[in-house]
Order: C-alpha cells, then structure tokens, then sequence
C-alpha cells in the first residue's frame, strides 16, 4: 500500500475518476444554496440534490470532486481522536448514468490497484442494506463485491440505521448503501465484532450509497433516475491508511499543530490535556477560517451559521488562553490553514483579510463578553435556588453578554451549582423564532 500525504490522496481520486469519464466539479460553497434543510454543507450530495432529483447538470452525468463539509453536531466530541468539524469529503456521481455494477467497480479498482491506492484487499470488509419494509435486501451489492474477489466472510449485512443514507431533512432522494472499512488489525473486540462496531478494529474509507428513491411525506418513492453518491473523509482516510493514532497526526495539520506549539510553548502530546486543548484550537479555527474565508461567508453573530461560527471561534479561544496563548493571537493558526489548504482553496488567500479581521473582532468582543458576564455572573450566583441556575438566567448570560452555555457550566461547576440546560434550549429556539419572525417581517417590507 502506498503511504500517501492528503494532497496526494485528493489529486489520485480526481485523476482516477476522470480517467472514467468524470467531470471534476469545484467545491460548492460551504453555505448551502441548493438545500435549505441543513445549515451547512455537510456532505459532498448537499449541492447536488436537484440533479439527483432530475435537473440536468451542466457537467454531464459523471461527476467527482473535494467537497468542504461542516458537521458541528457532534463538537463537544472534537479533540478526540477521530471528530472534526470541517472536513473534506472527496466524491463521485452517477447522475442517472451508472449503477451499483460500475460504482462497486471503481471503488475496487482504486483502492486495491496498484497503480492507485494498492491497499491489501483482505485488509477490507464491506456492509450492505440487509432489507426491510421500505427496500429489499441488496444482494446485488453483496454479490458484486464477491465478484471483484472478496472473501464472503468479508462482507455484513446491516439495517437501515448503518446501510442507508437518507436525507438530512424530511424529504430528498436517498437509498440503501454500501460501505468499505479497513480492517486496523487491532484484536476483534468481541467474538461478533464486525464493521459495524466502534471498537476502533475497522474504519469506514468509503460510503457508496445507490440513490434510487425520494422519500416524500414518510414513504419512499421510487426516483425516475438511479444515482450514485460516494463520500470518502479525507482526513480519515489518510489517516487511517497511515496508522496513525487520529487525523491531527496527518500532514494536513503539521504546520497547523506547529503553529500552536510556537504560539503556546507547550508540545502537542504534553499531556491527554493538552493534546486535546491543541486539537480543539486546531479544529475550530481550520473550521472558522473555512467559513469566514467562504464566498457566501458569514460573519459570527446569534444565530444560525453565525451563531455555530462565533461558537467555534470562541470555543477555540477558550483552550487556547488554557494553553497559555497570549490575546490575539489566533490571527496566525488561521495564517497556518490558510498556508495548508490556500492552493487548493483560493477563496482563503482571496479573503485572507477578512478572516483575520473578523478573528480579531470577535476575539476582542470575547474578552470583553468574558469580563462582564464574569461580573455579572458573581452578581447573580447568590440567588440561584436549590444550587440551579434556571434556563432564563444562563441564556441572558448568553444573550446579553455573549457567555457560552459551556463556559457558564463550568463556572457553575467548579462552585457546585447546576444549570437547566433543556430551559437554556428552550430560550434559545424562542430567540430563535423571534429572529425568523423580524426577518419575514423584513422579507414583507422588501416585497411591498
Ligand atoms: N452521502 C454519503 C455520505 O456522506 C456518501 O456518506
């Protein structure tokens, strides 16, 4: 197997897929314009739902390309081993054009070709839809992949919650998939432990979902035209196939890690704590400079995606002032990413003077929110009952003096008071609402 960095692994997967007749498509923005049921891009299909759904697209009906994506559901997660909230998701298309035959084909051909990745094929497992109600049982798949050489005890079927991509919304073209898993060569964690396991014994490479229905109003209908998504995580796939304990230990982040060592003077794997203080910074401000230095970029604000922005950026400020990071300083960590990922993303050099210039704003609006909430928080901590601090409070925290829910928790904590998180949701949807409200009002006086 070749031991490749991520630029090598990106420029293989679009030399391959054009040499099958795939148009290299740009990466879409990381806001979405083509599917209003998600905030951000959060996989390579986003942008293409009308397509999938019918429309014809200008590049023909093969299709590959490097997709930023943003998943900031599971961001209390990242500094682990595995989670990241932006992330490059490399993909190939079939729009109406080929099926499960070719799309099994290719992803074989380039993982196990020697000309291409050349990864050990009994190093991969695969798992396929097992059937239910709504779609039957994908042997098709299953026996594909026995053609192509894979041991049969290689290969799963799993139910709906593994072997199925759906849409993220309530409706929108989805399907059974299969997917390719690469096999560590940790010890099997139980006498049952398969791919769909998170021992750590197999890593998903790759997602091959056969996009073949809508589901519309509860029930799936079949699409006029069968599709084909793939997404493969860079990041995970590089460091997967090199061994490494987590993807900060991949080339994509040395320069980026590097940075925060010179800014903090610490070393990365100092101590569990550190390490995970270091991925936190690296992550959130790789994630912030992406969607400040997008071309439908936000800036941070209360809600929505600025929200989630302003979130990361503060959240990464917090570790780094545990690091020991002077103020203002995460101007250069973002100068890092935009060093790594610049030539490939141009759109990070082009707005390379916003990104620093909403960093610092938003660092400096931080240090002062920090300051008086700290105040304010020392002023009203007295009169929480039963050691609760009620939804309401925690949110003017946040609402007024931009304290984030986490860092009020952690001030509650180290004094032994609770706080009432769902109450904290609750307030926030209804600021929520207030906002969607004032801006349909606004939409209003636009149309009249
Ligand atoms: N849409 C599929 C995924 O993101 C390929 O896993």
């Amino acid at each position: 197997m070749r031991l490749l960095k991520s630029s090598e692994l990106r420029k293989l997967y679009l030399d391959f897929f054009r040499e099958k007749g795939h148009a290299i498509i740009p990466s879409a923005s990381l806001i979405p314009e083509n599917d209003p049921t998600v905030l951000f891009t959060t996989a390579g299909m986003h942008p293409l739902v009308p397509y999938l759904m019918g429309a014809k697209h200008p590049e023909g009906t093969r299709l590959a390309d490097v997709q930023k994506c943003i998943r900031t559901g599971d961001i209390d997660e990242v500094g682990d081993t595995s989670h990241c909230t932006f992330f490059e998701m490399l993909g190939n298309w079939s729009l109406g054009d080929y099926f499960k035959k070719e799309s099994i084909a290719y992803s074989w051909e380039f993982l196990t070709s020697d000309k291409w990745l050349g990864i050990d094929k009994d190093k991969l497992y695969f798992t396929c839809f097992a059937g239910d109600a709504d779609a039957p049982r994908d042997t098709y798949s299953h026996d594909r992949w026995v053609e192509m050489g894979v041991d049969p005890s290689h290969i799963f079927y799993l139910d709906k919650k593994h072997n199925w991509w759906g849409p993220a919304g309530i409706t929108g073209p989805c399907g059974p998939d299969t997917e390719i898993f690469y096999d560590t060569g940790k010890p099997k964690c139980c006498p049952e432990c398969n791919p769909s396991c998170d021992c750590g014994k197999y890593l998903e490479i790759w997602n091959n979902v056969f996009m073949e229905y809508n589901k519309a109003d509860g029930s799936y209908l079949p699409l006029a035209q069968h599709n084909v998504d793939t997404g493969m995580g860079l990041d995970r796939t590089i460091a997967t196939l090199q061994g490494v304990e987590s993807v900060y230990d991949t080339d994509a982040f040395t320069g980026i890690i590097k940075t925060i060592e010179e800014l903090s003077g610490k070393h990365y794997k100092d101590s569990p704590e550190i390490t995970r203080a270091f991925r936190i910074v690296a992550d959130h401000i790789r994630c912030a400079t992406f969607i400040l230095g997008d071309p439908r970029g936000v800036t941070p604000s209360n809600v929505d995606q600025g929200y989630i922005l302003r979130r990361l950026i503060r959240r990464a400020i917090r570790f780094a002032m545990q690091l020991g990071i002077p103020d203002n300083k995460l101007d250069a960590v973002a100068d890092a990413v935009i060093a790594q990922y610049g030539e490939v993303y141009p759109e990070l050099t082009a707005n390379r003077e916003k990104i620093m210039t909403e960093l610092d704003k938003e660092e400096t609006r931080f240090q002062k929110a920090l300051r008086n909430g700290t105040r304010e928080f020392e002023r009203i901590k007295g009169s929480f009952e039963n050691g609760v601090i009620d939804g309401a409070t925690a949110f003017h925290l946040y609402d007024t003096f931009g304290f984030p829910l986490e860092l009020t928790e952690e001030m509650c904590e180290e004094r032994g008071i609770t706080v009432d998180k769902d109450g904290f949701e609750v307030a926030m949807e209804e600021q929520r609402e207030r906002a969607r409200a004032a801006r349909s009002s606004d939409e209003t006086a636009w149309a009249g």
